[in-house]
């Protein structure tokens, strides 16, 4: 959570680096600033402001330098205010920070500078810390690693010296940092969201290296003071595409986009009709010789493998197990060198899920991850990885990253099944048409986007509603309810139909707003008659139906015809566009729904 940038070269620094902090916003809005290196002044100015960059924006009208850093804030510790936001600055030490410092309590008592902070953040300690030592050796490195060596937490830090112009050090402890280039200088952020468009060659700032930028050289040294070299990454996306082009929200735009992400997830790893992960460098060793797979992840991503496990027991006849990563360790996990953990996680930073495979892994579990943002932590700390070719997500709520992760289990799910000997040759052929056939039911919900608008209207007004269905169709209901509630504020709860009669009909009124989903042949009748007993009981039934299931019943929206086991992607698309539209019209910020942020670097 929270979004860092840094800028130092021969330009303004104030317009880049605001640029930049809206880039970041997704990160974290409840405050924003800057701090640039005033020539005029010899020392570091810092404006901040609580709310959003644009607040920022209005207040930071005069800084002039070409070096600076600037934060967006998601509170952690001390409240959404003016004093809480960063930069933070503390004698002649100025710094942003991303991430949690576990013991600040004690380093601020160990410093006895309890009464010359101005926050209650604990970002603030960590710039008294830095300065403490600056002020005893005079040697900015030197005051960094000894200051760092006594953290105990997470943390990405941009820091400046009244005394060292045009110079920034960044450091970090989990949280990411990346740096690039260009003839105009030097520049670092959370992610490459913000700088992708300076240079296409970037690098993720080592662990625990002390990167000193200035003007437009970096040199990266370990806490032994020895020189690193950078491993380049190069952005394979068109930073063009990340703005939200002619959509009114970046959410809108992320779920049209799913038909071409969701393609080239998938057709990247098709050889000769058959899924191959050679050019991902996935070991087929960890597909044959596990005897158990468990998925750890959060949140939407945590639902991707809901349908992984209901596919892959189906079709590989091997026991899945889904954890959300915040509980997995605590629950004393059955981990052996024949388990295998895949991490579902789109920026490849949460919290949570990185512990998690921290933990299999040392455990003697395999990994594999499936992430999106490539060279996130998640990513570098598993064994094998495949990437999802979703492209930057910038709203909140995921939604081409999620369909991309089911995609990504599909294939695994083939691949497995292939090298099992459980589908022949030809079966994994025909389940890959069917996969690819998933691009285009995509596409033909989203033509008809204005009749989900149109029924959208009946949720407009209500306070609670609840999603039934049964099979896939059930994952698919808990990721839908979570999209809801996210961004419309309205309560909404996913059941499996059968189990309305153990207690949750109690709950089923007149007008009760009901959303049922029928996607899978085997379960019709049975589904049909649990739409029957809400309706009986007053609901009003919101059904989304595969075409092929409509015969006589009643329905509000035909959902395309694919073989039931891929219907997970279609559905979904259908209730994100739902939840929308809801949210749109209730003239919420879709984008940005309150007290959340998009990556979840707390625990
Ligand atoms: O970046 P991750 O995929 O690891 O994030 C996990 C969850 O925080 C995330 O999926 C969250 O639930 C969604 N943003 C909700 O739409």
């Amino acid at each position: 959570m929270c979004g860092i940038i840094g800028y130092t070269g021969f330009s303004e620094a104030r317009g880049i680096l605001l640029k930049g902090l809206k880039s970041l916003e997704y990160r974290g809005y409840d405050s924003a600033g800057i701090a640039i290196y005033s020539k005029s002044y010899d020392e570091v100015l810092v404006t901040k402001c609580k709310g959003r960059v644009a607040a920022l924006e209005d207040k930071a009208t005069s800084i002039e330098g070409t070096t600076g850093i600037g934060h967006t804030r998601w509170a952690t510790h001390g409240g959404v205010s003016d004093q809480n936001s960063h930069p933070h600055k503390f004698g002649s030490v100025t710094l942003v920070h991303n991430g949690i410092i576990e013991n600040y309590e004690a380093i601020k008592n160990q410093l006895g500078v309890e009464k010359m902070l101005k926050s209650q953040t604990d970002s603030e300690v960590v710039a008294a810390l830095i300065s403490t030592y600056y002020n005893q050796s005079g040697e900015p490195e030197r005051a960094i690693i000894k200051a760092i060596k006594e953290l105990k937490g997470t943390f990405a830090l941009a820091i400046m010296f009244d005394d060292i112009p045009n110079t920034i050090y960044a450091v970090r402890n989990v949280s990411p940092i990346i740096c690039c280039k260009n003839e105009n200088g030097v520049y670092i952020a959370s992610d490459i969201t913000a700088i992708g468009e300076y240079s296409k060659d970037y690098f993720v700032i080592p662990e625990l290296a002390i990167v000193k930028i200035c003007n437009n050289s970096i040199v990266i040294k370990d806490l032994a003071g020895e020189s690193i070299e950078p491993e380049y990454m190069t952005l394979d996306w068109d930073i063009n595409d990340s703005g939200k082009k002619e959509f009114p929200f970046y959410m809108e735009k992320e779920i049209h986009e799913q038909p071409r992400v969701i393609e080239k997830t998938i057709e990247s790893r098709i050889k000769n009709g058959l899924p191959d992960f050679e050019a991902d460098g996935v070991d087929d060793s960890i597909l044959t010789e596990c005897e158990s797979i468990t998925v750890i992840a959060c949140g939407t991503a945590m639902h991707s493998g809901l349908i992984g496990k209901h596919i892959i027991e189906k079709y590989c006849k091997i026991p899945v197990n889904v954890q959300m990563a915040s509980e997995y360790m605590y629950n004393d996990p059955i981990i052996n060198d024949k388990t295998l953990v895949i991490c579902v996680s789109q920026s490849g930073e949460t919290i949570d899920t990185l512990e998690a495979l921290k933990y299999a892994r040392k455990h003697g579990a395999r990994s594999l991850s499936i992430v999106n943002v490539k060279g996130s932590t998640i990513a570098r700390e598993s064994e094998n990885v495949i990437y999802t070719n979703a492209g930057p997500e910038i709203a909140v709520a995921s939604t081409k990253a999620y369909t991309t992760q089911v995609a990504v289990f599909y294939l695994i799910c083939a691949r497995m099944s292939l090298l099992k000997g459980i589908m022949s040759e030809n079966e994994t052929k025909e389940f890959i048409c069917e996969l690819m056939k998933i691009p285009n039911a995509v596409q033909c919900i989203l033509n008809r986007k204005e009749e989900i608008h149109h029924l959208s209207k009946s949720l407009l007004t209500v306070e609670h509603t609840f999603m039934i269905g049964r099979g896939l169709d059930y994952p698919t209901l808990l990721e839908a309810s979570l999209k809801l509630k996210e961004i419309s504020y309205i309560h909404s709860e996913a059941f499996a139909s059968g189990e309305l009669k153990h207690g949750t009909i109690a709950l089923i009124t007149k007008k009760t707003p009901v959303i049922a989903l029928l996607t899978q042949d085997k379960l019709k009748s049975k589904q049909i008659s649990n739409i029957r007993e809400v309706q009986s009981r007053g609901a009003n039934v919101i059904a989304f139906i595969k075409e092929s299931l409509i015969g006589d019943s009643e329905y509000a929206f035909s959902l395309p015809n694919l073989t039931d086991d891929f219907m997970a992607i279609p559905s979904i698309t259908a209730m994100q566009l739902l939840a929308y539209y809801v949210s749109a019209d209730k003239g919420l910020d879709v984008d940005k729904p309150r007290n959340l942020a998009k990556v979840v670097t707390v625990e």
